[in-house]
Parts: structure tokens; sequence; C-alpha cells
């Protein structure tokens, strides 16, 4: 059975990370951020954030650093898809093999790297549908409530279950999914479509209920993908999906769009990279999502 299962060590505190370490805070777990870089930080760590209803909340989590890897119990984290493997390096060796990593992020392709680079370690993969926006280096609010999903990469990570109902107890709806991959498909599909094209339009979620036709478009061009990787689901229910997102949140921008507003990296090489990777080994080609593709990296500050 394993220990230490309220210990949390989170590996990004950004705007989800921040959140999610309030909620694990206030559910009474210990909470300790973890920095592999050189960013500079400023102790103590007094982090506010501020809920759903908009009440403030204040915490302490304790710092870590790279050489403090060997007391890590439990490791989740909340970078970017594309800094997942530059935060993970430097604790190559270093990380307890028994320690379960947690990789919650947008987009799919970085659990084959850490596979390699962590061999023995309980994989899990995270999935969530909550909203989180960073108001400052230590100020974050939490701004939509949505699903969570956890589930096994590896045969390792089953043992860590009770997870599943830890995390409930800090933020609602969270559940234990054996099928996980396909729980990140389907916030795949979603993130595929809504994503590349209101970044490059810069509009809202909610312009595309007006372009429907395009939605709809580049659904079907996924099906024989989404079908290989066993997920059901004609093209009427992959439009209803990713148009009933835009509606949920018609006010937001994506985070594709505010990441190229900001001059920042976007995780395109993860969503429509990931999908013409798999395209690609599949022998199947999905011209429209292509040109989604080179018209980001064309749009991306280099
Ligand atoms: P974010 O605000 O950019 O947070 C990422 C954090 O990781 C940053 O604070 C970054 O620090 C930190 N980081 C990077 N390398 C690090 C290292 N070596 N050591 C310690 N910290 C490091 O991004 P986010 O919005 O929280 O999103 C995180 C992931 O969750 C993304 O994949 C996103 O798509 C996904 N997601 C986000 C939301 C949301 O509402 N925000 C919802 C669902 C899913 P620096 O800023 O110093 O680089
Ligand atoms: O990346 C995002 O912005 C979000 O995952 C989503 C669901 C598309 C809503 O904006």
């Amino acid at each position: 059975m394993p220990r230490h299962l309220d210990h949390w060590t989170l590996l990004g505190c950004g705007a989800l990370g921040g959140v999610l370490a309030g909620l694990l805070a206030e559910a009474g777990n210990q909470v300790s951020l973890l920095r592999t870089n050189d960013a500079e930080v400023r102790l103590p760590l007094q982090l506010s954030w501020w809920d759903l209803q908009g009440h403030e909340h204040h915490f302490e989590p304790d710092f870590l650093q790279t050489k403090d890897a060997a007391n890590i119990r439990l490791l989740l984290v909340t970078t970017k898809a594309y800094q997942v493997q530059s935060a993970l390096e430097p604790l190559i060796g270093q990380l307890p093999s028994a320690t379960p990593i947690l990789l919650l992020h947008n987009g799919m392709g970085t659990e084959s790297w850490v596979r390699r680079a962590f061999p023995d370690n309980p994989l899990l993969l995270m999935v969530t549908s909550n909203g989180a926006l960073r108001l400052g280096s230590e100020a974050f609010r939490h701004t939509g409530a949505g699903e969570t999903w956890i589930g096994p990469a590896n045969a390792a990570a089953r043992a860590w279950q009770p997870l599943a109902e830890l995390l409930a107890r800090a933020l609602p709806h969270a559940g234990w999914s054996e099928a996980i991959h396909h729980k990140q498909w389907e916030k795949l599909v979603i993130n595929a479509v809504i994503n590349p094209l209101t970044a490059l339009s810069g509009e809202r979620n909610g312009s595309l209920l007006q372009r429907q036709d395009e939605v709809e478009a580049l659904c079907e061009e996924l099906l024989p993908l989404l079908q290989r990787h066993g997920l059901s689901g004609d093209l009427t229910f992959w439009r209803d999906k990713v148009l009933q997102v835009a509606r949920l949140t018609a006010d937001n921008y994506s985070s594709m769009q505010q990441d190229l507003a900001c001059g920042r990296p976007s995780e395109i090489d993860f969503i429509t990279g990931f999908v013409l990777r798999e395209a690609q080994e599949a022998k199947l080609h999905l011209p429209l999502h292509q040109q989604l593709y080179q018209a980001i990296k064309a749009k991306e500050t280099p």
C-alpha cells in the first residue's frame, strides 16, 4: 500500500499548478514546490489564490530544489508540455524509483520520454478541464470548474489508485480512469480544433459557433485516427463535443490564443504536432490539420 499520499511536490507552479497547490493545501495535504531550473524564488514563499466563489486564500508551501529530490514522495508535473523534459531531466538518477510521477498538461507525447528516463517509477497521467489563471508570480485564480481524471500509464502505477480519492477531496469531480489515454485523446481532439483556429483568428472560443463547418471538417479528418486508438463516436458526436466546449467557454480565449498573443511558445507540437505524428505512423493524411500546424508555427515567435 503506497504511503506518503498526503505530501505532494509540484513541479511547475504556474496557473494550473498554483491553483492545484492551493486546493491540495486547503484539503489538508502537505504541499512542496520544486524548481529544477535556476529561476529566482523569493523566500519564504507565500502564495495567494482565489477560489471559484471569489474567496481569497493564502498558504506557505515548502520550496525544494533538485538537490532535495531524494525526499520527494509524490511528484505532480504541471509545466507546459514543452517544458516537461527540461524540467524532469535534472531529476534523472536523483528521484527515488518508488516515487510516482503524475503528468498533467494539454496535448500528448511527453509520456514516451518520461518512460525511458524514469523506467521504474510509477507513471500516472492526468487530464483536467478545470480552468486557472496566473495573476502574478505568486497569485492565482481558479476560473472554471471541470472534471479531472487520473489513470495509470504503467503497471506500477495501478497501486496508486487511492490518489484519485485524495484528489477528489481537494477538487470536485476527480476520478480514476483505467482508460486514461482515451481521456487524453478526447481532450486532444478539443484542443486540436479549438486552439489553432482561435489562435489564428485571435478570437474567443465562442467564435467557433459561427464556424461549425470548419469544426466539422477538422473532426472528420480525425475520425480514422480516433478509431485506430479505440475511440468510438461518429462525426456528430465529436463535432458536438467540440462545439459544446466552445459554447461552455465562449467568453474565454484559448490557451494557444493567449500564448501567441503574449509571444510565448505554444503547445502546438504536443497537440496538432502529436496528431500529425500519429497520423503519419498510421499512413493517414490530414491536410487541414497540417495547414493549421504550419500556420501556427509561422506565427509562433522563434
Ligand atoms: P503556466 O502558467 O505557464 O505554468 C507552467 C509553470 O511551469 C510556469 O510557472 C513555469 O515557470 C514552470 N516551470 C517550467 N519549467 C520549470 C522548472 N524546471 N522548474 C520549476 N518550474 C518550472 O501554464 P499553465 O496554464 O499552468 O498550464 C500548465 C499545463 O496545464 C499546460 O499544458 C496547459 O495547457 C494545461 N492546462 C492549463 C489549464 C489552465 O486553465 N491554465 C487548464 C487545463 C490544462 P516559469 O514561468 O518561471 O517558466
Ligand atoms: O487550452 C485551452 O484553452 C482549453 O483546454 C480549452 C478547453 C480549449 C478551453 O479554452
